[in-house]
């Protein structure tokens, strides 16, 4: 019987040590102290054994119940500790790989150029107006001094819905509204998109935008208009651009003259661009014809007043060094996303 308990013993004790995981340990601990395990039977049977030997036996079988007992708790503890490594390890993330990129959109470089010569009159203490895209014939020509045999009202140059509606040619006739509409002094700018039946080229297109300027008031001069716009040209194009004043013709402005800018291709050495001038024509600008002011109920006795019209899509060429007008309106994300 000795013999059997040692041999139960150290068998146990060895496979409990080499026990894999829980599964196995639960499998050994029915093997042995389970209700038909090996020391379980073999303490069922010692009540065959002689008086003499049974408590000699039965001490030694109990102690052999508890060392196989602790071994099984203390192995229990082990390798559960083991299974619970791995599992951390199995449920790892890596939090370091980066995660997917949100492309961020941005302004569309004419927006952020009308933003930023809004900025620029707004700071000057000019009033944003919104204008009509469609205009009668009167607005958009006769109230700025385009008479009905005037070259500029040639159904060519732009779209009629009916006879006397037509897509506006330009913002100017937004100034004829404000005159009419708004109390004096004004001091206002007109953003839109303006028609023509212009074929799409490098430079042309049938749908453009420009901004509008008005001011009119008591002592108004044409040193107001220069004032302003040179200001403007240094805020927009920054400070080093020189501005130049260029006599011009415009039906409702006189006088009236083109504001041109230090080139921004060569600085003003001359090249390709600006055609060795070294400067280049950014807007038209004048004093209001005082047709104009009478026609829209203004008395040029007393008031005068500047305008001046200025394409969207010209400037940002010139500033960015843009050469295709089209690019604007391709919506490639390639072009876009330089600005
Ligand atoms: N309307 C002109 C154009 O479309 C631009 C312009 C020139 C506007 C002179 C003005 C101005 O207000 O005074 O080419």
């Amino acid at each position: 019987m000795k013999e059997k308990l040692e041999s139960i013993k150290s068998s146990a004790l060895y496979s409990i040590e080499q026990a894999k995981d829980l599964k196995a340990l639960e499998e050994l601990r029915i093997k042995y102290s389970g209700k038909k395990g090996e020391l379980t039977t073999f303490l069922r049977e010692m009540k065959n054994l002689s008086k003499e030997q049974r408590p000699i036996i039965g001490q030694l079988a109990n102690e052999t119940r508890e060392l196989i007992e602790d071994k099984i708790k203390h192995t229990k503890i082990i390798l559960e500790k083991k299974q619970e490594d791995k599992k951390l390890l199995d449920e790892i993330i890596d939090i370091t790989l980066p995660g997917k990129a949100v492309a961020q959109g941005k302004l569309h470089p004419l927006e952020q150029t009308l933003e930023q010569l809004c900025d620029i009159f707004i700071g000057m203490g000019y009033e944003i107006i919104s204008g009509k895209e469609v205009e009668t014939a009167y607005y958009n020509f006769d109230a700025l001094n385009l008479g009905p045999t005037h070259p500029a009202r040639d159904e060519q140059d732009t779209f009629y819905i009916t006879e006397d509606l037509v897509l506006r040619t330009a913002t100017s006739p937004v100034q004829v509204h404000t005159m009419e509409n708004q109390p004096l002094p004004i001091r206002m700018i007109a953003p839109g998109k303006v028609y023509r039946s212009d074929e799409v080229d490098a430079t042309h297109s049938p749908v453009f935008h420009q901004l509008e300027g008005l001011v009119v008031d008591k002592d108004i001069t044409f040193g107001d208009l220069k004032g302003v716009l040179a200001e403007f040209a240094k805020q927009f194009f920054g400070d080093k651009v020189e501005v130049k004043f260029r006599p011009h013709y415009f039906p409702f402005t006189e006088p009236s003259a083109e504001v041109d800018v230090t080139c921004v291709m060569c600085q003003g050495e001359g090249c390709s661009v600006c055609k060795g001038e070294g400067f280049i024509e950014i807007l038209g600008c004048g004093m209001v014809h005082p047709k104009v002011l009478e026609m829209a109920g203004i008395d040029p006795n007393v008031y005068q007043g500047f305008a001046f019209g200025m394409g969207l899509e010209r400037l940002t060429m010139l500033k960015y060094n843009i050469n295709d007008l089209r690019l604007f309106y391709e919506n490639d994300i390639r072009f876009l996303s330089q600005f």
